[in-house]
């Protein structure tokens, strides 16, 4: 694999601290950990189905019962408050508050949020709700799931539902995790729920996910009272050309308009990129696929952007070099819809469990570039972190120095993007416990909190302690090895 040099480790600056007030927190979603995938009402997702789907998830694991958080939410928010958590960024699950995607809600489903909630805000720790984190109920894909324009409009229906469930005590809501994954692992390449691989389905769902926020944004804001505050998360691919090549150029171009520009074009600035459309034009309608009015929907002004970042993606033009599988997961076919001759590779070779670089200098690069672009926009990191083979060592420990290792260094990145001007309010962990990470099933390990499966037994990491720490300063503590 070819190894990209970037920048050296910057010196560990003097001052460490974040911003007063800087919102430390953790993340979840609900088919990740919640279980209880037939109580109280709740029907399949897209998720239930694609994980009973031989051959899809590894091991054949499923969401069934994950991390059982649905009943152990409450031993699960007084580890949050052991740790100190000021915020906890969790999913809704669709099809438990709205079983068919349609229709009245299920007051047992919203039952188990207001409990949450109320569970959080007793802590003091505040809730930070995402709508949709990928669970579609399975009747609206089985309408035609995003590449049909209603599932938009059903999914405005259900903001509506929740912001009056819960707007009086949920103070930042998100409409949508990562659109991208939704649209292009789920349509594009199928490695996703609900595994099709059609390309202008795909386009079709990112433009329904947009139409969907911005709808779901004019319902909130509706509902809502004044002080709560909306928001998007996106995992934007910090594309870097492999060599300084016009082609490799031309590559990471293509691959941030499909990437990234697909979604900040007209969430934030109102329109569709001009070379987005001519990429792909020969694959969709886009005159007819974009309403008049859909732009000014979904513009409408949020009032955080929510970031999450991994690893950066870097781009070649010729694919023979460098390899098909960009990171998120192989298929026969590629999720760069319109771009699949592009050829994908390692920025280094320090990588985690996943295969993903190591590389904190693009999230400061990430944080930096939107801080120049929008300068109004305030930022907020709302997934960050690493799987590693995490185990239990005979003293009933799990000691994670590469996590923190890890964590350490992002964090860093994230404080150097705030001291260089980007209007950074908060950091989430992911992920508060193991969990089922999609298509590798229980296989990766992302948690600051270990969860045994077999007994459900949570072991807080070394990792987790170490936050604690963080959040306790507000700064960053001396990285081991240092004074
Ligand atoms: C992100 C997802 C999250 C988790 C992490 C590792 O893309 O939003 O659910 O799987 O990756």
């Amino acid at each position: 694999m070819t190894a990209v040099r970037t920048e050296t480790k910057a010196k560990p600056a003097a001052d460490t601290s974040f911003p007063p007030g800087f919102l430390w927190g953790a993340a979840t979603a609900s088919y990740q950990v919640e279980g209880a995938a037939a109580e109280d009402g709740r029907t399949p997702s897209i998720w239930d189905t694609f994980s009973h789907t031989p051959g899809k998830v590894r091991n054949g694991d499923t969401g069934d019962i994950a991390a059982d958080h649905y009943h152990r939410y409450r031993d699960d928010v007084a580890l949050m408050k052991d740790l100190g958590l000021g915020a906890y960024r969790f999913s809704i699950s669709w099809s438990r508050v709205q079983p068919t995607g349609r229709g009245p809600a299920v007051e047992r489903g919203l039952d188990f949020y207001r409990r949450l909630t109320d569970e959080l805000l007793e802590a003091g720790i505040k809730p930070v709700a995402t709508l949709y984190h990928w669970d579609l109920p399975q009747e609206l894909e089985d309408a035609g799931g995003w590449p049909q324009r209603d599932t938009a409009h059903r999914f405005a229906d259900y903001a509506e539902i929740m912001s009056r469930a819960l707007g009086d005590r949920v103070g930042l809501w998100t409409t949508l995790n990562e659109p991208w994954c939704s649209a292009f692992l789920g349509y594009g390449s199928g490695v996703h729920a609900p595994g099709r691989t059609d390309p202008a389905a795909t386009l079709r769902a990112a433009h329904h996910l947009n139409l969907a926020h911005g709808l779901a944004v004019g319902a909130l804001r509706t509902h809502l009272p004044a002080s709560a505050q909306t928001s998007i998360t996106l995992n934007l691919h910090q594309v870097r050309p492999l060599t300084d090549s016009p082609e490799d150029a031309e590559a990471a171009r293509r691959i941030d308009a499909v990437g990234n520009r697909i979604f900040t074009g007209p969430v934030l600035d109102g329109v569709y990129p001009e070379d987005l459309i001519a990429d792909t034009s020969h694959l969709v309608d886009w005159a007819e696929l974009v309403h008049d009015g859909d732009l000014e929907e979904i513009s409408r002004p949020i009032d955080v952007l929510g970031v999450n970042y991994y690893a950066p993606t870097v781009v070649s033009a010729a694919a023979s070099t460098g390899t098909k599988n960009d990171g998120h997961g192989a298929s026969d076919h590629s999720p760069w819809t319109g771009s699949d001759h592009v050829g994908f590779h390692l920025a280094n070779d320090q990588l985690t469990a996943m295969n993903w670089a190591i590389d904190p200098s693009g999230l400061h690069t990430l944080l930096t570039d939107l801080a120049a672009s929008h300068p109004q926009l305030p930022l907020m990191v709302t997934e960050n972190g690493a799987a590693f083979d995490d185990y239990v060592s005979p003293e009933g420990l799990v000691n994670d120095p590469q996590r923190i290792a890890y964590l350490h260094s992002h964090l860093d990145a994230v404080r150097r993007a705030v001291a260089d001007g980007a209007d950074v309010r908060g950091y989430f962990l992911w992920s508060l416990l193991d969990n089922f990470e999609w298509s590798y099933g229980y296989s990766k390990r992302f948690g600051a909190i270990y969860v045994d499966y077999a007994t459900q037994r949570r072991i807080p990491k070394a990792s987790a302690h170490w936050y604690a720490e963080v959040i306790r300063g507000n700064a960053l503590p001396a990285a081991a090895g240092q004074e």
